[in-house]
């Protein structure tokens, strides 16, 4: 992409990028690099009000598809955005891959053709890739207003002290629980308790430590209990407590765009999903969360509750569990062992 933008009017730069993504598209890559010169003004003309045009801009809309082609530097990434994401306002460059077609140079740049206005929402979705700092940036701007947190405060059943997130934001796996408890709200990490610590185990059994995995919580406060007898009583986060939250852990999953999210229980697949969830039957199935593979499993509360009823019964229950982090491993290209794939499965003595 050429590194001077300031000298193109929006309009024509729009179009050149609309028919370069064109090209691209009908080679098969639905991901494009961009210098930093060339993102900012991107940025800049996507910032613009159409008005301030003399045209309307231009979306591409194209036919999703596994991207075949990755840059080894990457510094910018602009998606392309689905149909059902186009805006009615504007006009629509249709792109419809086909098997073998030559990548278009972006100086030659090819007619855009337009086609009749669709029914639906959104503006162009311009998706940046950012390093790990710019990353760290944007959480801590999350952090700051889930620490506001007016919607939540308002309900007047979640408790004072926030505790968002922990880990590794460049991390391909992004791990979601319920809600802080006790200890996560004194030590201000989520899963550090005994729930915590079995998960620490679990990411262990599969390689991974808390630093490199990153974990955070549907909601953001712990739930009071009622009648102001908090201890260290802790119960599940309500739909509405949730509901007050859940634009803060949106916002997490954009900024990290992690390849793989495991819901942890059934109060966070319901976070999650926005439905009811019946997490014995539906653990262990691959759902999605804004395009991403969402796997829904136990939560290490239930595994340690169903540990105290015995040794046989724990053990069945982590298995399922452990058949799920598989997945997730399979998932993301994490080499498995033989012993690896064995855990949980010899039945202990009763
Ligand atoms: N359970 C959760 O869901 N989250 C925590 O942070 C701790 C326990």
């Amino acid at each position: 992409m050429a590194d001077e933008p300031t000298v193109l009017h929006p309009l024509p730069a729009l179009l050149t990028l609309a028919a370069y993504l064109e090209g691209r598209v009908r080679a098969g890559q639905q991901r494009i690099w961009m210098s930093e010169p060339a993102r900012q003004a991107l940025k800049e003309m996507i910032r613009m009000k159409p008005g301030r045009m003399e045209m309307r801009p231009v979306v591409v809309a194209s036919v999703a598809r596994e991207p075949v082609v990755e840059a080894a530097k990457v510094e910018t990434e602009v998606e392309v955005p689905k149909p059902e994401t186009v805006s009615k306002e504007m006009p629509v460059v249709e792109i419809v891959p086909e098997s073998v077609v030559p990548v278009v140079p972006v100086e030659e740049v090819p007619k855009v053709e337009t086609v009749p206005e669709r029914e639906a929402p959104v503006m162009p979705v311009v998706l940046v890739e950012r390093t790990r700092e710019e990353k760290e940036e944007a959480l801590a701007a999350v952090k700051a207003r889930a620490e506001v947190g007016e919607r939540a405060r308002a309900l007047g059943t979640l408790r004072e002290t926030m505790v968002f997130a922990v880990g590794n934001p460049d991390s391909p796996l992004m791990l979601v629980g319920e809600a802080p408890g006790a200890e996560e709200e004194k030590q201000l990490e989520p899963f550090v308790g005994p729930a915590g610590q079995l998960l620490d185990k679990m990411l262990a059994a599969m390689g991974l430590d808390r630093g490199g995995v990153y974990i955070s919580n549907l909601c953001k406060f712990r739930p009071a209990m009622s009648g102001g007898a908090q201890g260290t009583g802790n119960r599940a986060p309500t739909a509405a407590e949730m509901a007050a939250c859940v634009e803060f852990v949106r916002e997490e999953i954009a900024i990290i765009r992690p390849r793989v999210i495991v819901a942890l229980g059934a109060t966070a697949s319901e976070g999650l999903l926005g439905r009811k969830v019946a997490i014995t039957r539906e653990r262990g199935q691959w759902q999605t969360f804004e395009g991403i593979p969402l796997m829904l499993t136990l939560h290490p509360s239930y595994l340690l509750r169903a540990a105290q009823e015995g040794p046989v019964r724990g053990n069945a229950e982590k298995r399922k569990a452990w058949e799920d982090l598989l997945a997730v491993m399979d998932r993301l290209g994490m080499p498995v062992s033989e012993k690896q794939r064995g855990f949980f499965r010899k039945v202990p003595r009763e």
